[in-house]
């Protein structure tokens, strides 16, 4: 049997009569550049994360960079994030000329440690015991916790420690946007949350998108200029800003995917309890969901000592796992000029080598989830 990590196919199919009429009526319309469809995605977006605000932008990098401008992240400052994620949390620090300054993740939930935040602006607010450390600490601007594989990261313990000493709160959402923390949904703690929707995300477009989404109209206003050239009045840029929209035909589509959102989260919550179910006995370590975070399961991820022949042994039999990520961000080689050497995070260098992401799409038939369940037991 061959599963795939992720079946975009039959969820077009399963709603292929409303994503075809969405598509035809912006086409009929021929209006593709932002529009009434992305000021209506906007809005619906805004709601649905529980902020004010949104501005449709052309990828989650694109979201990440336009905020961190507009925070005044630039030339010379430190972002403080994870190593464990994609790597397009880094590059839209260093994009911008500024350059991350990593912390390690919580072993449970693969998200940063804010204890280990703490730790980092303690010792080097004490003096440090070396001077790059306190260089290092007096040029932090910002923290981009990073909502990995759907989770929350524990955003009230980030968000009282950026508050004390003063820093922005980015949230990287994209994979986990009405993922929530203590009733909150991600993208409402900090400053802004960046949104993805490239099309494997749990709301995904047929293409590149982003969105910002924040409480902050100011913010928001800028990064609306910044998205066409800097520019609020035709052809007067008030400054040098990006070509950088969402599409009518992606809004379109993603007004449609949104509205099954949350029934799609209880079909992928139903599979992740039947994995739970079974997976612990073979000794396998399943997903830990903190406590007051909803887990939306954009990935179901676990993590095994004999991760690389268990992947092989799956894909052997026609099941599409995944690592997400083999290589933690202070390893990779554009970024070997800050620093940073083996060892020196270690809960996220083991997780490099542990975790494995299993098919978990609402779409999954019972016959097929049996077979992942039976398969992997099966390795055991
Ligand atoms: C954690 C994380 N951050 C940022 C991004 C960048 O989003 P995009 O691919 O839309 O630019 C992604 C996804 O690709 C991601 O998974």
């Amino acid at each position: 049997m061959d599963i795939p990590l992720l079946d975009l196919k039959a969820q077009y199919r399963s709603i292929k009569d409303k994503i075809d009429e969405a598509l035809t009526r912006v086409v009929e319309s021929q209006q593709f550049i932002l529009s009434r469809e992305v000021d209506g995605l906007e809005r619906e977006i805004a709601d649905y994360c529980g902020v004010s605000e949104a501005a449709g932008v052309a990828s989650g990098t694109d979201a990440l960079i336009t905020v961190l401008r507009v925070l005044g992240v630039g030339q010379g400052d430190r972002v403080i994030t994870t190593p464990f994620t994609f790597f397009a949390t880094a590059e839209a620090v260093s994009a911008l000329g500024a350059k991350p300054l990593f912390v390690d993740i919580d072993p449970e939930t693969y998200n940063i440690d804010p204890e280990k935040i703490d730790e980092l602006l303690q010792d080097t607010g004490h003096g440090g015991s070396l001077d790059f450390a306190r260089d290092k600490r007096n040029a932090v601007k910002a923290i981009i916790p990073v909502h990995l594989y759907g989770q929350c990261a524990d955003m009230s313990r980030v968000m009282e420690i950026a508050d004390r000493y003063g820093l922005k709160v980015i949230e990287d959402c994209a994979q986990a946007i009405g993922a929530s923390h203590n009733g909150s949904r991600a993208g409402s703690f900090g400053a802004a949350g960046a949104l993805s929707f490239f099309p494997s995300k749990n709301l995904g477009g047929f293409g590149d998108g982003g969105m910002v989404v924040s409480s902050d109209r100011s913010l928001i206003e800028h990064i609306k200029k910044l998205r066409v050239h800097g520019s609020r009045q035709q052809y007067i840029h008030e400054e040098i800003g990006y070509n950088s929209r969402l599409d009518s035909l992606q809004a379109a589509i993603l007004r449609v995917k949104l509205k099954e959102l949350d029934a799609w989260f209880e079909g992928r919550r139903a599979i992740a309890a039947r994995y739970d179910e079974v997976f612990p006995s073979a000794g396998i370590t399943t997903p830990k969901v903190a406590g007051g975070n909803t887990h939306t399961y954009h990935q179901y991820t676990i993590a095994v000592d004999e991760r690389d022949e268990l992947l092989r042994y799956l894909n052997d039999k026609g099941i599409a796992a995944r690592v997400y990520y083999p290589v933690p961000l202070h390893l990779q080689p554009c970024y070997r000029d800050l620093g940073y050497s083996g060892g020196e995070f270690p809960v996220s260098e083991k997780a490099a080598g542990r975790v494995l992401s299993l098919p978990v799409y609402p779409e999954l038939t019972e016959e097929q989830v049996e077979y992942i369940i039976q398969t992997v037991k099966g390795f055991y």
